[in-house]
Order: structure tokens, then C-alpha cells, then sequence
């Protein structure tokens, strides 16, 4: 049952007497795609749909943990979560995982943690391409930290995170998601080099809205072509590291090199070297344009973003385009293109505050009359990230 209420109130009143009420945002990326497990530079937004979680520590060494969207609920022991099962014996629910995969992680590198109960409730539609599943990481490791008195970084638990999803979840991600999760910026962009770790707030234009269209395909990114992409990205690095012993990573090659040695390298890889070297090309233009508030420059690098997904990349799909080219033809759209992985999930569309409403009306209809599918959009703001609320009535009761 999906809750009316917020999901703050939701994960609050199933558990009323929690300790903590920890909040994490999920994010769009405007522009840098697949460019982050190759050392580039990306530009995600943290928007304001989020996760909430509502925990209290418990003696047992478990964790407790129950989604009101879901209706779930599942026990994990602390001490056996290699296993990826619950106390009974049975594999662990694929939501499960990511709590267990940040415990894990944590547990490995000897931060001691003490039982929770939690229950999760968002308002972050699930397995749709906007980091539900980091979300949910990061506000489990704020909780884990501030529930057991150790401290780290931001930056060192996007990393921890993002070791999680590549360990125990399976999926080599970059670091994109979880570095947004926990340093969204309210009315900011995010200008990050996922090589150096170093990164600005860049403000959104005043006058446009974030429309998320959701295709409402559903991705299953681990077991996806993403970590084949991933793969072609090395081999690629391997191949042209034959012409030039510095090329360690796709960053480190300029356009002008990547013409001279693409022809000879496998035509295949070459394509998915050029989008990334490209891309990052594209990256660095569209944060010159958002300073100095060149809307029509960002929407075309936007657009090419998207092609460029769309025929280097292959990883958009019909529905992905659809949505784009429609996009483009309406009164009001600065850029769109896919956001995300790809393979399904949703579309970021930059549109003038004044046309929002009849943008998202015409995409919904042309969607529906093409597709036969109720196409849901969220309008969205750049939101500030992943916090931690104490719950004041429980502190006070004590
Ligand atoms: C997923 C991954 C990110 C990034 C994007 C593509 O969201 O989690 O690390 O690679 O895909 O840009």
C-alpha cells in the first residue's frame, strides 16, 4: 500500500518511539553519464523526493527493519551477513540487501554497531533510475553512525557505501549517487570530478523546474548490461594504453588524442570510449553554461548527452527516446535527455516554471497515445542532502 501521509509521518507512527529519523534524497543527474567509474567529471541534482527511516536501538545484535511502501518486514543477524539471509534461513528480500550491504561494509572495517529496529517509508519510486538504492545506503549509514558515537566523513561514507553496492550488491557503481545522496545542496547543482573528489554547488537556474518523466519500465541494473559497460570501458582503456603508456583511465585522454588512435582500436569499444570522453567534454561546457546561465547551451549539451547515450552508449530505450524527442517539441523544455544508467527508468527535463503544467500534460498524452502507458512525472527541486533528525518527543520522554 503506498502511504498518503508523508513518509516521515509514515515511518514515524509505525514506530513511535524511535530514537532517530534520518532523511536521504534521491537525485537526477543533469548531464555526465556513465562517466563516473571512469574518473570523469558529472552533474547530479539531489531532489526532494526522499527516504525516511525511524530506528531505535534494540539489545539484540539485529536488524529489524520493515517498509511501509512494501509491507515487508525481515530480522538480519549482525554476525551473519555474509549469508545474505534472515534468521530464518531464507534469502534476504532484494530491499533488505542494502541495509545488510552498509552493515557489512561497516562491520568489515571494525566500526562496531549495536542492534536497530527501522522501518522505511519514501516518497522515491523504487528501481527508477533516480538512487532509490543509495538513498537508502546513506540514510543507513548516518543512522549506523550516529547510533553508535563513531564519525566519518561525507566523503568517506559516500566511498563505504559505494564499496557496499560494489561488494555485496554486486554492482560496480561509480560514486555519483552516493556522493549526491549526502551532499545535495538546496537550489544547487552539483559540480563533482569523481577523480579528484572534488566538487561545487552550481545554482539551478531561477525560473525552471525539474520534470522527472518515468517510463515506468523498471531497470535491474546489477544483473544489466551496466557492468558489461563497465568491462568495454577497461578493455578500452587497455587497448588505447598500447598507444599511450599515460592512459590509465578514459579522463586521461583529450579529443584530438582519442582521433588519432579510435581507428585502431575494436570499433565496438572505440564507441563506448567516445561517449565517455565526450561526455566529460560535455560535463565541463554545461557548468560554464549553468554559471553564466546559457540555458540554450545546457539543453543543447543535454541533448547530445542523450544521442549520444542513446547510439554509443546503447543504453536508452524506445520509450527513453520517445520521451526526449517529445520533449524537445514543447513549449517551455530547456534540455531532457535519460538520466541514470538507462536501460528503462526516467527521463530529467529542464522546463521553463511558467509552461510546467502543459509540458506534463502534453508528454502524458503523447506517452499514453504511443505507449498505452500512464506516464507519471514529479517536479522536482534541488534539495539538500542526507540528515539526521533526533526525535525530539522520545529524548524528551527519557
Ligand atoms: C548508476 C550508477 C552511477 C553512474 C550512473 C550512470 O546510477 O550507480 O554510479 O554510473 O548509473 O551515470
Amino acid at each position: 500500500m503506498v502511504s498518503t501521509v508523508s513518509p516521515r509521518l509514515a515511518a514515524l507512527s509505525e514506530l513511535p518511539y524511535a530514537d532517530l529519523l534520518v532523511t536521504a534524497p534521491g537525485r537526477v543527474n543533469l548531464i555526465g553519464e556513465h562517466v563516473d567509474y571512469n574518473q570523469g567529471v558529472v552533474m547530479p541534482v539531489a531532489i526532494n523526493k526522499r527516504v525516511w527511516l525511524a530506528l531505535k536501538s534494540i539489545p539484540e545484535p539485529l536488524l529489524k527493519i520493515s517498509t511501509c511502501n512494501l509491507e515487508e518486514s525481515v530480522e538480519i543477524s549482525l554476525d551473519d551477513l555474509d549469508a545474505k539471509i534472515d534468521v530464518n534461513g531464507n534469502p534476504l528480500p532484494l530491499w533488505s540487501l542494502y541495509p545488510a550491504a552498509v552493515a557489512w561494509v561497516l562491520r568489515a572495517q571494525a566500526y562496531p554497531l549495536k542492534g536497530i529496529q527501522a522501518v522505511i517509508a519514501s516518497d522515491l519510486p523504487m528501481r527508477a533510475g533516480l538512487s532509490s538504492s543509495a538513498a537508502i545506503e546513506c540514510a543507513f549509514a548516518l543512522a549506523f553512525q550516529n547510533m553508535n558515537g563513531w564519525g566519518m566523513e561525507r566523503m568517506q561514507m559516500a566511498q563505504l557505501c559505494q564499496q557496499a553496492e560494489n561488494h555485496y550488491i554486486g554492482v560496480d557503481c561509480g560514486l555519483m549517487d552516493q556522493f549526491a545522496v549526502l551532499h545535495g545542496v538546496a537550489r544547487y547543482a552539483l559540480y563533482f570530478d569523481t577523480r579528484t573528489l572534488e566538487w561545487q554547488p552550481i545554482p539551478m537556474p531561477l525560473d525552471t523546474v525539474l520534470v522527472i518523466a518515468n517510463t515506468g519500465k523498471k531497470r535491474e541494473l546489477a544483473r544489466s548490461a551496466y557492468n558489461q559497460r563497465q568491462q568495454e570501458c577497461r578493455q578500452a582503456v587497455l587497448e588505447l594504453g598500447k598507444h599511450d603508456p599515460n592512459i590509465h583511465a578514459l579522463r586521461d585522454i583529450s579529443l584530438p588524442e582519442f582521433s588519432q588512435y579510435s581507428a585502431l582500436i575494436d570499433p565496438l569499444l572505440a564507441k563506448r570510449a567516445r561517449h565517455v570522453i565526450e561526455e566529460i567534454d560535455r560535463v565541463q561546457q554545461a557548468a560554464i553554461s549553468l554559471m553564466e546561465d546559457d540555458s540554450t547551451h545546457l539543453g543543447a549539451l543535454m541533448k547530445a548527452g542523450h544521442y549520444s547515450l542513446r547510439d554509443l552508449y546503447e543504453v536508452s530505450t524506445p520509450e527513453l527516446d520517445f520521451l526526449v524527442e517529445t520533449a524537445y517539441t514543447l513549449q517551455g523544455c530547456v534540455g531532457a535527455r535519460l538520466t541514470g544508467a538507462g536501460f528503462g527508468g526516467c527521463t530529467v527535463n529542464l522546463v521553463l516554471k511558467s509552461r510546467v503544467q502543459s509540458f506534463c500534460e502534453q508528454l502524458k498524452e503523447s506517452y499514453k497515445k504511443k505507449f498505452s502507458i500512464e506516464l507519471e512525472t514529479y517536479l522536482c527541486q534541488a534539495d539538500r542532502g542526507a540528515y539526521v533528525e533526533k526525535n525530539e518527543e522520545t529524548v524528551n520522554s527519557h
